[in-house]
């Protein structure tokens, strides 16, 4: 790549040492990636000039949070910079700059908000040979921050500084192929309301034909041995342990599973589909169908995948000029002349395609929003919480998130309104009114909260019925964001557990793009094995976000390695912590309901790394059977402690049992 020199020379001292300046922004920049917008050149993100706390630079790179740029050093001497979020945005942001050399920290801007003034890097970067530019959301999830490097430039001698291409390893499968023998599959627990209806379908792997047998079922369930299909209903609350065992021609197996008859749903974290990640506005029926197909003929049902998500896009957006979205697909009355919500064409028939995803034995979820309009401008569900829960459950759906887009009027309003309200009471509210809605419909519509990890929504989203609350802003498919998401969980941990569940958001590996097109999820192979794993270590919902009928052998063997998905769904339900090292390499335990203890060796650093934790950390004593739990295969005891050589920006996950156990 042509690599453009943006300046001058420049006598660096008196002596005869000459030096050249290269700035920042004259490097290759396609190799920058960033999770919003393209880089600016002497302008923000947003093409405005520069502006730090009121100061404007005249020249720089306007980036935007998360940023990632790798450096090889080659002649240069010196760094500098100012740094801080742009003031453009109009909603504060929060940013953390960091540099590091080969691995080293140099400079750390600590947290930035937006209005501080610019803090400066002047680094010396003899012996350093690979500089890496980072820009964090600094901790927040919140990836909406417009980061400036103003005044940045090198000063070099000899070869210039050049930006990199991340080295991308080959994407190497680590799941075996699906073993012959039969294996139950996915969640083991599961609960339902009184009187509810259930709809569980048992997945089972293994050369066919398979016969799957479903005893001790109680009262008011049954099981179609042709559908794999458990269903029915259950009056009496209580706990019922069923047997479920399935033979083939290789083997048989059986495994005892629970079903809770009680108040609580999502006993494990939802797994399945939204549309959002992959099509964004431009989802509609043949798209949801399509993706119920994919889960069959993909097998990914037979890996305990059950969830159909529909995402924003499937209401109207009004018929006035002020409608908020212009795409005319969407256009129309948002509801009939008993308030009724109104599907757009799109989606001709809400019955029809709800009944196509159970015929297969999955569920089928929907999207709003307690504003006046979703964030992608069509109805939301303002003053028809009611109506809209019932509209919902009559057509048969199973799981409702429920956004926040719009809704900052009516919380102005109520501020206004009730200037003494606490903050919280304020912040729950519209979660309460459709809570409530959702209590009064006969069906179990799981609720899955949506308002970015706002007001610690982990410590009170199970008292507005959440089985699910999103405890972040929008991921994208970049390292920055999804790494600085996933790792950031662990202030939200204690609340996980059967029922309610932290969700750092959706998938973004296959085939992504959040609108008509979709491209390759920019993660790399171990960032893709790094996010699986972080996920299935944090007892997170998992909701593919991608392509279902484009799935390439590689993401299919992330998403269906049942011994993965069994750390995710385990009924335990603990969510990992980090237990040993530190930001750059971590290792995180998650305790398992047979006594067996998951770990995660994580290397976010650019070069390989030796990751190592003891018994001690662990709380563990004696010695433990080592599993790779990706290549499922043991590697042997270990007597007092484990490490392993983890890649840049990949994983370890491993399985501790005490040896001599059959587990
Ligand atoms: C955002 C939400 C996304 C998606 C989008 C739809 O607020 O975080 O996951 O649902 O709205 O407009």
């Amino acid at each position: 790549m042509k690599i453009t020199l943006a300046l001058t020379s420049i006598a660096l001292c008196s002596s005869l040492a000459i030096a050249d300046e290269l700035r920042l922004a004259g490097l290759d920049l396609t190799k920058l990636e960033q999770g919003w917008g393209k880089p600016g050149i002497d302008k923000s993100v947003d093409g405005h000039a520069l502006t730090i706390g009121k100061t404007s630079f005249t020249y720089g790179l306007g980036s935007h949070a998360d940023a990632y740029l790798l450096i090889d050093v080659n002649g240069a001497t010196r760094f500098r910079a100012k740094v801080g979020a742009d003031d453009e945005v109009d909603r504060p942001g929060s940013v953390e700059f960091i540099v590091s050399g080969d691995g080293k920290t140099l400079f750390r801007s600590g947290t930035m908000r937006t209005g501080d003034a610019a803090k400066q890097i002047d680094l010396p970067l003899a012996g350093t040979k690979k500089l890496l530019l980072r820009v964090t959301d600094a901790g927040d999830g919140m990836n909406y921050d417009h980061a400036d490097w103003a005044e940045a430039r090198f000063d070099y001698t000899g070869a210039p500084p050049q930006a990199l291409e991340r080295v991308i390893e080959p994407a190497v499968i680590f799941t075996p192929p699906v073993s012959p023998m039969p294996r139950i599959n996915g969640a083991r627990a599961f609960g339902a309301r009184p009187g509810a209806p259930v709809l569980i379908y048992v997945p089972v792997t293994g050369e066919k034909p398979i016969d799957v047998k479903v005893s001790d079922l109680p009262e008011g369930l049954s099981f179609d041995p042709e559908r794999h299909v458990i269903s029915g209903s259950v009056a009496r609350p209580g706990t019922y342990r069923i047997s479920v065992s399935a033979k083939n021609a290789r083997g048989d197996t059986s495994k005892s599973w629970r079903i809770e008859i009680g108040d609580k749903l999502s006993l494990t974290p939802p797994m399945g589909w939204n549309s959002w990640n992959v099509w964004g506005m431009a989802i509609d029926d043949a798209k949801v169908r399509a993706a119920a197909d994919a889960f069959v003929s993909a097998g990914l049902i037979d890996h305990g995948w059950t969830y159909i998500n529909m995402d924003d896009g499937w209401a109207r957006t009004g018929e006035g000029e002020d409608r908020p979205n212009k795409d005319k697909s969407m256009f129309g009355p948002v509801r009939d002349a008993g308030g009724r919500v109104l599907p757009n064409r799109k989606f001709p028939d809400m019955h029809a395609l709800t009944g196509y995803v159970h015929a297969r034995g999955l569920k089928i979820g929907i999207y709003s929003s307690p504003g006046e309009w979703t964030c992608g401008g069509v109805a939301g569900s303002l003053g028809h919480e009611a109506s809209d829960a019932a509209t919902f459950s009559d057509w048969g759906i199973d799981y409702l998130k429920y956004d926040w887009c719009s809704y900052g009027r009516e919380y102005d309003r109520a501020r206004r309104a009730n200037p003494d309200a606490s903050e919280r009471v304020l912040r729950m509210a519209p979660y309460v009114l459709m809570r409530d809605a959702l209590r009064a419909q006969q069906r179990d519509i799981v609720y899955s909260l949506c308002q970015y990890g706002d007001n610690q929504v982990w410590e009170w989203g199970a008292d507005v019925d959440g089985q699910l609350w999103r405890t972040t802003g929008d991921i994208s498919d970049s390292w920055g964001s999804m790494s600085s998401i996933g790792f950031r969980q662990e202030k939200a941990a204690p609340h996980a557990g059967p029922g309610h569940w932290n969700d750092p958001d959706m998938l973004v590996v296959g085939k992504v793009g959040w609108g008509p097109n979709v491209r390759p999820t920019r993660l790399t192979p171990n960032e893709q094995y790094t996010h699986i794993s972080l996920w299935a270590m944090s007892s997170a919902p998992m909701l593919i976000g991608c392509d279902l009928t484009q799935l390439d052998r590689f993401t299919l063997g992330l998403l269906t390695n049942d011994e993965v998905i069994d750390i995710d769904q385990d009924p335990l339900g603990k969510q990992a912590t980090r237990v040993a090292g530190d930001e750059v390499h971590s290792v995180y335990a998650k305790p398992l309901e047979d006594g067996s203890i998951a770990i995660g060796l994580f290397n976010r650093d650019e070069e390989p790394a030796t990751i190592s934790v003891s018994w001690h950390d662990l709380g563990l004593s004696g010695a433990q059977r080592a599993r790779d739990v990706w290549s499922q295969k043991d590697i042997g005891e270990r007597v007092d402690a484990v490490s392993e050589t983890v890649p840049p920006h990949g994983v370890k996950l491993l399985k501790l049992t005490p040896a001599g156990t059959s587990k």
